[in-house]
């Protein structure tokens, strides 16, 4: 029985039954993973009882110097990864760190231009529910309706008329390659500051199976849990010369004390990262989310933009005349969980939507290849062609859980 079982049955017992539901399902949300045995020990080390108000060599409390012995080894990891110049691995979260950027170089009512939520951005991004289409006034631009990717003529020809401070390049739900260097070539054409938030492919950018906009851009963004495959968090990274701008937005600008646990499994994270075998597990998301694309296309299924470059699907479930909603729902019933996700000209809400979103970092870091991703490809389309059909849901369930058995979560 573990400490906390002794202690606090409740909450032990919450995590517990979270376990199982890992162990027992397939995960395949595109901006989720499962971290290393390394980095949940360390997220859970005593560096969480301190605070480290300030920067190494520069903090507002004593007793602070194996703290910056971490932080220091998280920024050196992660400038080795990526190559930058700078890095700051203060950011709570993906959207702070993108604050943090907005902060550093823009006022309020400044110009700001992005990919649009619906078809494919990030809620901070300038959506008006965030504080980033609050603060800032934003003007979005989308996919080519046909091809269902970025036309970079249009992004050009919007960036002229409105003359943005900052343009975003960057999304959640985009199939394809993003050219950052044609983002970057448009936005000195128009004397705008360019933006790449990586959330999503940090991991594929870091490995070479993705363009990385780092020293392309002028600041990168990211998360570090999606499929950089670390503790739930955010990093900057960008030239030497805007270092002190970026960190002085991250600290006082906009947190308090860092996370100083998270910190240090930001750390290993990048060590385990700037391995081979993370190439690998990176070649092997791709090769997986091809394999998948393949057989929902031969199924039937409508695939956005006709396939994928990188860890994720988009399906268009309007020939099914099924929402996302009812897919997820359904899909989640035969332990395959996904998320509804907008589609290009999306008609539905957000809450209902028309398209489903799906990714394969979490089962890649299972062990899971082309086989298994050609069995998931069927299993869901089983379940979308007979969605109303409880027995075949049932079945498929429990294919699931057998297939689940065989790629413990933590096998060591
Ligand atoms: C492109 C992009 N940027 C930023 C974020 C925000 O990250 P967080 O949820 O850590 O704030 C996400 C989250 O999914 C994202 O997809």
């Amino acid at each position: 029985m573990s400490y906390l079982a002794t202690t606090d049955y409740e909450v032990a017992s919450i995590i517990e039954k979270e376990r199982l539901r890992q162990q027992n399902g397939l995960e395949l949300i595109a901006s989720e993973n499962l971290v290393s045995k390394a980095v949940l020990e360390a997220m859970g080390s005593v560096m969480t009882n301190k605070y480290a108000e300030g920067y190494p060599g520069k903090r507002y409390y004593g007793g602070c110097e194996f703290h910056d012995m971490a932080e220091n080894l998280a920024r050196d990891r992660l400038k080795e990864l990526f190559g930058a110049e700078h890095a700051n691995v203060q950011p709570h979260s993906g959207t702070q760190a993108n604050m943090a950027i907005y902060f550093a170089v823009m006022g309020c009512g400044d110009p700001l231009m992005s990919m649009s939520l619906s078809q494919g951005g990030h809620l901070s991004h300038g959506s008006p529910v965030s504080f980033s289409g609050r603060l800032y006034q934003v003007t979005p631009y989308g996919v080519d309706l046909k091809t269902e990717t970025i036309d970079y003529g249009v992004v050009e020809e919007i960036a002229r008329k409105v003359r943005p401070k900052v343009i975003i390049c960057g999304a959640s739900a985009y199939p394809r390659t993003i050219d950052f260097s044609a983002f970057q070539e448009i936005a000195e054409q128009v004397d705008a500051i360019c933006m790449a938030d990586i959330a999503h492919i940090a991991g594929l950018c870091a490995t070479g199976m993705h363009e990385s906009p780092v020293g392309v851009v002028d600041y990168t963004t990211t998360t570090t849990h999606k499929t950089l495959r670390g503790p739930r968090g955010g990093a900057i990274m960008c030239d030497a010369d805007n270092a002190p701008k970026v960190d002085k937005a991250v600290f006082p600008g906009m947190q308090g004390g860092p996370l100083m646990n998270t910190i240090a499994a930001k750390a290993v994270c990048f060590r385990e990262a700037l391995r081979p075998s993370f190439r690998e597990y990176n070649r092997q998301i791709v090769k997986n989310s091809q394999a998948m694309a393949a057989v929902l296309a031969d199924e039937g299924l409508r695939l956005i933009s006709g396939g994928t470059d990188n860890h994720l699907i988009l399906l268009d479930l309007t020939n099914l005349s099924l929402t996302g909603l009812e897919a997820e729902v359904a899909l989640g019933k035969a332990h395959i969980t996904v998320n509804k996700n907008t589609i290009p000209n999306e008609s539905r809400s957000p809450f209902v939507t028309s398209g489903l979103r799906i990714g394969t970092p979490a089962v890649t870091t299972r062990g899971m290849k082309e086989e298994e991703m050609r069995r998931i490809g069927h299993f869901i389309a089983t379940v979308l062609k007979d969605i109303h059909n409880e027995a075949t849901i049932k079945k498929v369930g429990a294919e699931v859980h057998e297939m689940a058995k065989g790629f413990p979560l933590y096998p060591e």
